[in-house]
């Protein structure tokens, strides 16, 4: 019997990975946090002082690299090359520089690849930006979860204070736009509804009517 794929996409802090992980627990399948991988690259090449637009050393860099992940609550933990990273690939620099290093063709290819691998092994949710349009494309069910912009800032925001991250509203709703930006735009699989997903403005609902409507459409299809 074929694995159950949830792929759920969408623009940065729509509460895509809040989301995905209850719906993951909910049906008892994995969850998988693209994001985290790309952030783990990113901080790895920083920490390592590598150009993050030298894609030959951070594609050299990423195939020496292990990236895992252990379940927790309320979120995953997230290990490189088995040191706790969790907190660290949520910090501003990170989600400031990750889009850059999500570009590059090379770093795309080698995580694609680990994520097919993972979803290879059962059921899952998987959460990111091209999980329905090019690593899971024949995923079952895809979601592309949008909020408005001042909706998602405020929710980054009072994320951001429960951390102790002290960054003015005004200032992350510019940097939520930037991200949008650059990763709508990029060459390779952008940011971009698939033609057969369906899409959950959340701007006015909560995680939990969220995490009900996502359930309707998987027991509609499953
Ligand atoms: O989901 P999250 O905000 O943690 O993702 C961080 C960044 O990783 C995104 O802004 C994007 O640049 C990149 N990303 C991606 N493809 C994915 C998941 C994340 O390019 N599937």
């Amino acid at each position: 019997k074929q694995h159950i794929q949830v792929a759920i996409d969408g623009p940065a802090s729509a509460g895509k990975s809040t989301v995905a992980k209850l719906v993951a627990k909910k049906f008892g399948y994995v969850y998988c946090d693209t994001g985290a991988m790309y952030r783990s690259v990113t901080l790895k090449a920083m920490h390592e002082k590598i150009d993050l637009t030298d894609e030959t050393k951070i594609v050299a860099m990423l195939k020496q690299t292990k990236i895992a992940f252990t379940p927790g609550d309320p979120v995953q933990h997230v290990f490189v090359d088995d040191i706790e990273v969790t907190d660290d690939i949520r910090q501003p620099e990170i989600t400031n520089s990750v889009s850059t290093v999500a570009k590059l063709a090379g770093v795309r290819h080698e995580l694609v690849n680990r994520q097919r691998e993972i979803a290879d092994v059962g059921n899952i949710v998987m959460d990111g930006r091209d999980i329905g349009t090019a690593v899971l494309p024949n995923a079952q069910v895809k979601i592309y979860l949008i909020a408005s912009v001042s909706e998602r800032a405020e929710r980054r925001y009072k994320e951001n204070i429960s951390k102790g991250i002290n960054t003015p509203l005004e200032q992350l709703k510019k940097e939520i736009e930037i991200r949008d930006q650059k990763d709508s735009t990029r060459k390779v699989s952008p940011l971009t509804k698939a033609q057969d997903a369906i899409e959950v403005d959340t701007t006015s609902m909560s995680i939990d009517q969220v995490v009900e409507k996502i359930t309707k459409i998987i027991n509609e299809r499953i």
